[in-house]
C-alpha cells in the first residue's frame, strides 16, 4: 500500500505502526513537520500521483479545505474527522463531486462501535443518545474539582464548540442519517482517566445500549480505538471474507 496521509500527528503514528509493513511507501501533508515516518510534501498541498489512497487524520478544517482535491483525484478516501459533515452546504457539495468521482469515501467508526447496529436498523430509529465522559483535560478544565456537564444539545453544534471531541457524534448523526434524532451531552470528569461513550439506540425493533470505556491514546483528547478503527477499515481493502 502506498498511503498519503493528511496530518501526521499522533493519529498517523498510530495507524502507520499498525500497518507496519502492509505500507510499502507512505507521505504526508501537514502544517509542520512532525516527525512522522512518512515523507514531509512540505507545506503546500498536493496529492501525490503515486499514492494508492489517502487518510485524514488531521482536523475538521482539513477534510473542508483539502476534501475537494481528493475527490477531484479519483483516489479512495479516508475520513477520521467526519465533523467536516456536520456543514450541510459542505456535505451536499462533497456529495455531488462524489457522484462523478472514481474515489470512495470510507468514514471509520472512530472511537466508538455500535455503528452496525444503526446500519441496520436505521429505518426504524426513533432517536439516539450519546453520553460521552472524559478527564477534564480532554475539555482544557484542568482543577476541575467535580464533574461537570460541558455541552448538552445535537452534534452541529458539538462539533463546532468542540471540533476535536465530537466526531463521533457526527458520525453517529450521519449513521442514523439525521441530527435531530441523536441527543449529545459531554461531561467533563476530574476522577476518570478513560474517555467513556455511552451510545443508546431506541428503535421500533429493539432498544440497544454501547459502553465504550476508551483508554485514551497520547493525545488525551483522541481515543485509542479511533486510529484502530481507520486501521480496520483500511485493511478491509485486501480482505475478501468479511465480518461484521
Ligand atoms: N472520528 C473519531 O472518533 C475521532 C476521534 C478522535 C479524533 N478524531 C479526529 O482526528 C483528528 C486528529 O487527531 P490526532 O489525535 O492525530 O491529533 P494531533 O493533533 O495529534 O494531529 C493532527 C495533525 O494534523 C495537523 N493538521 C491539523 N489541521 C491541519 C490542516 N488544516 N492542514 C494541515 N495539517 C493539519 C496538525 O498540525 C497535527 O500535526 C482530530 O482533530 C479529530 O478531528 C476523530
Amino acid at each position: 500500500m502506498r498511503v498519503f496521509f493528511i496530518g501526521g500527528g499522533n493519529i498517523a503514528r498510530i495507524v502507520a505502526d499498525e500497518l507496519g509493513g502492509l505500507v510499502t511507501r507512505s507521505w504526508y501533508y501537514d502544517i509542520k513537520e512532525t516527525g512522522f515516518s512518512g515523507e514531509y510534501i512540505g507545506n503546500t498541498f498536493y496529492i501525490p500521483k503515486e499514492a494508492d489512497f489517502v487518510v485524514e487524520c488531521a482536523s475538521v478544517g482539513a477534510v473542508k479545505e483539502y476534501g475537494e482535491q481528493v475527490i477531484k483525484s479519483g483516489k479512495d478516501f479516508y475520513i477520521i474527522s467526519s465533523g467536516a459533515f456536520a456543514d450541510t452546504s459542505f456535505f451536499e457539495n462533497f456529495l455531488d463531486l462524489l457522484k462523478d468521482s472514481q474515489s470512495s469515501v470510507f468514514v471509520p467508526s472512530g472511537a466508538i462501535g455500535g455503528i452496525d447496529i444503526i446500519n441496520a436498523v436505521k429505518p426504524f430509529v426513533d432517536y439516539v443518545e450519546l453520553n460521552t465522559r472524559k478527564p477534564a483535560k480532554a475539555f482544557n478544565m484542568e482543577g476541575l474539582v467535580k464533574t461537570e456537564v460541558v455541552f448538552s444539545g445535537n452534534a452541529k453544534e458539538a462539533i463546532s464548540k468542540f471540533p476535536q471531541n465530537a466526531n463521533v457524534s457526527v458520525t453517529l448523526s450521519l449513521a442514523v442519517g439525521s441530527f435531530d434524532k441523536v441527543k449529545v451531552n459531554f461531561l467533563a470528569d476530574p476522577s476518570i482517566d478513560e474517555n467513556i461513550h455511552e451510545v443508546n439506540i431506541y428503535s421500533s425493533v429493539g432498544n440497544y445500549s454501547v459502553i465504550h470505556k476508551n483508554k485514551p491514546s497520547p493525545n488525551p483528547k483522541t481515543s485509542y480505538l479511533a486510529p484502530l478503527s481507520l486501521v480496520s477499515a483500511i485493511k478491509k481493502r485486501t480482505s475478501k471474507f468479511q465480518i461484521g
